[in-house]
């Protein structure tokens, strides 16, 4: 996977054409394909905007931008793609769809080329077993923006050769990114872990222990999160997070801690989807929301402890069932969301006791699932350990 490695781009949307900047970016010749004749060179007209303004702001030369955009080449149809080592698709979110891509391309390509999704929710598992060699397919997780997010996770499927994961790592990391590797697993790591960070927020809102902007205020000064789960919700969209947390929900055959909220089910249904329509859960048509409450230190500590032993649970329990390793789990959060520190590596502030008695608090007092602790979490607040 050397510099005149060629890659090959389908789909020229949000993130294909991101995928492709940072390739090209990177110094490798770059194909891009999509089934829609215009996408592409509408995509390489926002390119080309995107590079101005770059060089405007003297992070590119004009000569870099020349060369970068000049390393983009449009592709009338998917069989010019033959000559890539490396095809990375970011076409529609639909499995039969994608299988169908990846049956034409796993008999299109040379032995030695890779196969990658960008798939957020799909198992890459599934999308392989359509392609003639799933030895050579693996998930290649960016995250939107392409260019200007870090994290990328990389992940293998059950069939994928163990050589694969360790060669996209170093290829991640030449191309300036911050990569991780992950099991095939429902969320990979980011869209697993973060999930409570909105549900367990919405919880605490729909049992009015404080209002929406009450507990966002709290988790930006006191939990260190850049936005609040509310303001975050709204700039995702609330379809787009509502649906990522009913496919991971479904997709561990609907286990409670997963579960998606009524409360942000009836946004999407009102078509409050947040930034996008100009209502979500806060109105963007005026001011910003303020807190209607000053939220006293008890009821602060009270909100930052749920949600992050939440958070933090979730994270072990990745652990405790290998998903990746501590320290991937915790870049994986830091580069992918920005979370201020890596949840294991937070857990050890006040260590695995702490923790595993604030969700035994939780479970006693509502007797859900949900509540449960990792036993993982359990195991090292018996014997004390810490994750590093
Ligand atoms: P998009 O809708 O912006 O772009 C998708 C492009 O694929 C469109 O231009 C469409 O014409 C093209 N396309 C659809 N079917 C095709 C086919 N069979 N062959 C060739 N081209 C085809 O979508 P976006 O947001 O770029 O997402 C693409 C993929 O990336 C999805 O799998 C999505 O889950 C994943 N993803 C999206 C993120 C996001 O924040 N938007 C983040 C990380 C992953």
């Amino acid at each position: 996977m050397s510099e005149d490695l060629i890659v090959g781009v389908i789909g020229a949307g949000t993130m294909g054409l991101g995928i492709a900047q940072v390739a090209a970016q990177a110094g490798h010749r770059v194909v891009l394909f999509d089934a829609r004749k215009d996408a592409v060179p509408a995509a390489l007209a926002n390119l080309g905007d995107t590079l101005a303004r770059l060089v405007a702001k003297g992070k590119l030369s004009e000569e870099q931008a020349r060369t970068v955009h000049g390393r983009i080449v449009p592709a009338e149809e998917l069989g010019a793609m033959a000559s890539c080592g490396l095809l990375i698709e970011a076409i529609v979110e639909q499995l039969p769809v994608k299988q169908e891509l990846f049956r034409a391309l796993g008999s299109m390509v040379g032995p030695q080329a890779v196969l990658a999704s960008n798939t957020s929710s799909l198992s890459i598992t599934a999308i392989a077993a359509a392609s003639a060699r799933p030895e050579r397919v693996i998930g290649l997780h960016f995250f939107n923006p392409a260019p200007l997010m870090p994290l990328v996770e990389v992940v293998p499927g059950l069939a994928t050769a163990p050589a694969l994961p360790l060669e996209l790592h170093a290829l991640m990391l030449r191309w300036g990114k911050s990569p991780v590797v992950c099991k095939d697993t429902p969320g990979f790591i980011v869209n697993r872990v973060a999930r409570p960070f909105y549900g367990e927020s919405l919880r605490l809102f729909e049992e009015g222990v404080a209002d929406m902007a009450t507990i966002d205020h709290v988790l930006k000064q006191q939990g260190g999160f850049r936005m609040g789960p509310f303001e975050l919700m709204d700039l995702i969209g609330n379809d787009i997070n509502f649906a990522v947390t009913r496919s991971v929900w479904e997709a561990f055959f609907n286990d409670p801690r997963y579960k998606p909220s009524l409360i942000q089910q009836r946004q999407v249904e009102s078509g409050r989807l947040g930034r996008k329509t100009g209502r979500g859960f806060f109105d963007y048509s005026g001011a910003a929301a303020v807190p209607t409450l000053q939220p006293g230190p008890e009821l602060a500590t009270a909100i930052t402890e749920r949600v992050l032993a939440m958070l933090i649970n979730e994270a072990a329990d990745a652990l405790f069932l290998q998903v990746a390793t501590k320290e991937d789990l915790d870049l994986a959060m830091r580069k992918g969301v920005n979370y201020p520190k890596g949840l294991l590596a937070w857990a050890d502030e006040q260590g695995a006791a702490h923790w595993a008695a604030v969700l035994d608090d939780l479970y006693q007092e509502y007797g859900e699932d949900r509540y449960r602790a990792s036993p993982l979490l359990r195991r090292m607040a018996r014997t004390g350990t810490t994750f590093y």
